[in-house]
């Protein structure tokens, strides 16, 4: 089947397409536009900038109404949704419909957030500040035309992540979803147009950013870019744009910490949930599990009971375990296994994969040393690394090592001197004997170090795509 998508307020086509594929399957199941032109790519950045410009002067009732009207939208359509995030990305169905259901509500979080910001206006009080006859209001206002790059693994709700806190705030919107995610991009696209946002204010660009990439991020009507994908491309955007809002989520290593005071029951399911869901393809999965030697055999033992009984099938019988994204990612995983194995790690689990529908039973990979691959890189895959540590300090030390710093988690059951060795981790956010997660979504989201760059969460998001405009009268 073709899909069309909307550019400028309408629905194009192009003669180049790009194929999009069943990850159960290997087969293609629909094409979608290739936009790659230069001159139309400009031409669609010109349209969103002149859409902005008109946008802009929109009342926030406006804007609030229709993001609460596509909030509306995605509950009525979330069946369905659901079904094509589920087909496309082979996401359980039940784990699309809570994606779905999100993504209505981080629209209507927005639409609550950004108002109660538009009521707060920076003033100077004289009173405090000795300053006279003067009187200062600072008003948050849109940037322009907003870049969005969106990752396969959370299309819709990723994709209404950066949506939302531009389209509130007045600014326009360009974005591109993955490819692999591009039939839910531009059924989300039909959807804006239902609601009525203004000509060239949303538009889905479906393009092959390999090829388009650097002429989209460059483009000189862009005035932020939210991205969200791999270190690699994230620090290619960071060193080829300039004097733009840049927010980058790039992955992550995220370290399990378990000490030896820790509820052992409670860490390996916080580990096996946090590494395994979706399988293990979360940005924000546990990636690497540090145990002292003293505990390893317990804790091993009962993640690999856990392991054990994890579900494996296809999306729509809901397992946990479901077909990795396309081949590519299972050679992936499973060289990483191998590398390991002829480094002298041990598999606890029979290696079981099928190359027809590119599903890989859950692994963990323990006796991991720092000189095996899995150590360090990030898998997108359902296999979990078990590193043993002599001190609190080698981990620590290890968990720093690593080039990611995007969440950590710690398992104790001191809350008394926790913060202390919390805060000696590199990384955005370090929880508590919970596995690690960008929600809630009103919370501050960010990385350190090839993690990221900015901030995102619902409020960071907003003021990451707005400026602010001084008035200052002088009596
Ligand atoms: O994959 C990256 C996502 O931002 C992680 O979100 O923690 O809700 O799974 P999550």
């Amino acid at each position: 089947m073709n899909y069309k998508t909307l550019i400028n307020g309408a629905f194009v086509d192009a003669k180049e397409k790009l194929a999009v594929y069943n990850p159960s399957n290997n087969q293609i199941i629909a094409y979608v536009p290739n936009i790659h032109d230069e001159n139309e790519i400009n031409t669609i950045f010109e349209n969103a900038h002149k859409a902005y410009l008109k946008f802009k002067d929109t009342t926030i009732e406006c804007r609030c109404d229709l993001l609460l009207k596509l909030a509306d939208k995605l509950d009525k359509h979330k069946q369905e949704l659901a079904q094509i995030i589920s087909t496309e990305i082979a996401k359980g169905l039940k784990d699309s419909l809570i994606e779905v259901e999100r993504s209505a509500d981080y629209l209507r979080e927005t639409v609550f957030e950004y108002q109660k910001l538009m009521q707060k206006p920076i003033i100077f009080d004289e009173t405090v500040h000795h300053v006279k006859n003067k009187v200062a209001t600072y008003y948050r206002i849109p940037v322009g035309v907003v870049l969005a790059i969106c990752p396969f693994n959370y299309p819709i709700n990723l994709l209404i992540s950066k949506l939302a806190p531009a389209l509130v705030s007045g600014n326009s919107l360009v974005y591109k979803p993955s490819t692999q995610g591009s039939l839910i991009g531009i059924r989300i696209s039909e959807l804006v147009h239902e609601v009525g946002f203004p000509k060239g204010v949303v538009n889905c660009l479906t393009t092959e950013a390999r090829i388009t990439g650097d002429l989209l991020v460059t483009n000189k009507y862009v005035k932020a870019i939210s991205f969200t994908g791999g270190p690699k491309v994230g620090n290619h955007i960071a060193e080829i744009t300039s004097k733009i809002s840049l927010v980058l989520e790039l992955g992550g290593k995220d370290p399990a910490l378990v000490l030896d005071d820790a509820d052992f029951e409670l860490a390996a399911n916080e580990i096996v949930k946090g590494a395994y869901g979706f399988s293990g393809q979360r940005c924000t999965a546990i990636k690497r599990v540090f145990v002292s030697h003293k505990n390893h055999d317990l804790l091993v033992n009962l993640i690999n009971k856990k392991v054990d009984a994890l579900t494996v099938g296809l999306p729509q019988q809901n397992p946990i375990i479901t077909p990795l994204i396309n081949s590519n990612s299972l050679k992936y995983n499973l060289s990483l296994v191998e590398d390991a194995i002829k480094k002298g790690a041990i598999v606890h689990q029979k290696i079981v994969y099928n190359e027809k529908n590119n599903l890989l039973h859950p692994l963990v990979i323990d006796n991991v040393t720092k000189e095996m691959r899995v150590a360090w890189e990030e898998p997108f895959g359902p296999i979990l690394p078990i590193i043993t540590y002599n001190s609190i300090q080698e981990a620590i030390d290890l968990i720093n090592q690593s080039q990611y710093g995007l969440q950590a988690c710690i398992f104790t059951t001191n809350y008394a001197s926790i913060e202390q060795l919390a805060l000696q981790i590199e990384s955005g956010t370090i929880n508590i004997n919970k596995s690690s997660s960008r929600g809630p979504d009103i919370l501050p989201f960010f990385g350190v170090k090839d993690s990221g760059f900015g901030i995102q969460g619902i409020v960071d998001a907003i003021l990451s795509m707005t400026t602010i405009k001084g008035i200052i009268i002088n009596k």
